[in-house]
């Protein structure tokens, strides 16, 4: 059986369990397809998404801090989701600069984002070992390599841990503790809670990108699925709860329509105006992250900020 099957699978089902459930809902981990990666590189290139300038901002500013806060050892640097490093780059060339023993083992679902990786860093940091590890986050974790006497440190940046509802996020950073030993530590990228109109302005863009963002993974089920989901009969929604600090995306059907999905040969309903959710960005306050911290076993000890006091990159340490 060919990887490809297996992921369409997945997907079939986790496409048809969200359609059958009320409200409907679909997980954006479908959304990045070429497409979807093409449409996320734009939405990260917006002026209304300070997102990725605001942990830019942390990762090359406040270099030197993070360097002295991982410790003066060597250093394995393991990055879920690390995409094509652009922004992890400015944090590890300050530790190369420094002569830190450091090895970057980046991981990520895109085994092509990683050889582009792979290829720039040789380019541009030659000194820096890097070791990539393709596959979903903890398949690729137990392929780790062995870190005796280095310290290992996981990044999880880029807000990624917003797709998680609050208590999956917890579990999730507990799970990743079976691959930490005590004194080594995870770097964590949170979008704070800030001007709900900010956050809302990010999410809801005037170009529509955002929107064509959504709307792709329907365009994905048409094409993989088979399906024949009329998107021009679809509109995007964003929603910003100040209280939780869910910022939440909607799909919201224009009238009463059916849709057939050819793969699964099943028919879904829909009446006019009702809703499939689609994805979580979750907002934290340091408050909040402190109690992440401490539900999921780990103390927090650092808080790197950007200028605007828009997102921080936490630091969180197994306890000795
Ligand atoms: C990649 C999950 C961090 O939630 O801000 C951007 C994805 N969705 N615009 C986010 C996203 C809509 C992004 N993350």
């Amino acid at each position: 059986m060919s990887t490809r099957k297996t992921t369409i699978d997945h997907f079939a089902i986790d496409v048809e369990t969200g359609l059958r459930t009320t409200p409907k809902f679909l997980s954006s981990k479908y959304f990045y397809n070429t497409e979807g990666d093409r449409l996320f590189q734009k939405i990260m290139a917006m002026p209304e998404y300070y997102l990725t300038n605001a942990e830019e901002e942390i990762l090359f500013e406040q270099a030197d801090d993070i360097r002295i806060a991982f410790g003066n050892q060597p250093l394995d640097i393991i990055e879920l989701g690390a995409g094509d490093g652009s922004k992890t780059k400015f944090l590890l060339k300050n530790l190369v600069d420094n002569n830190v023993d450091v090895r970057y083992i980046p991981s990520d679902i895109s085994s092509n984002i990683l050889a582009e990786l792979q290829s720039n860093f040789a380019k541009e940091i030659p000194k820096l070992k890097v070791i990539t590890l393709a596959g979903d986050y903890f398949k690729s974790l137990v392929k780790l390599p062995d870190s005796a006497n280095r310290k290992r440190v996981l990044l999880f940046l880029g807000a990624n841990i917003g797709n998680l509802e609050k208590k999956h996020a917890v579990e999730f950073i507990g799970e990743l503790k079976e691959f930490l030993n005590p004194g080594d530590s995870m770097m964590i990228g949170f979008d704070l809670k800030k001007d709900p109109q900010t956050i809302l302005d990010a999410y809801n863009d005037s170009s529509g990108i955002t929107a064509a963002f959504n709307i792709n993974l329907l365009s994905r089920i048409n094409v993989e699925l088979d399906a024949d989901f009329n998107i021009d009969q679809f509109s995007h929604w964003e929603r910003y709860n100040p209280e939780t600090g869910a910022a939440r995306s909607y799909l919201v059907s224009r009238k009463k329509q059916k849709v057939t999905i050819g793969a699964i040969e099943q028919t879904f309903e829909f009446e006019a105006w009702e809703t499939i959710r689609m994805e979580l960005s979750q907002k934290y306050s340091i408050k909040d992250i402190s109690e992440l911290a401490e539900n999921a076993g780990y103390k927090l000890t650092e808080q790197f900020i950007d200028g605007r006091g828009y997102f921080v990159d936490a630091l969180f340490e197994i306890p000795t």
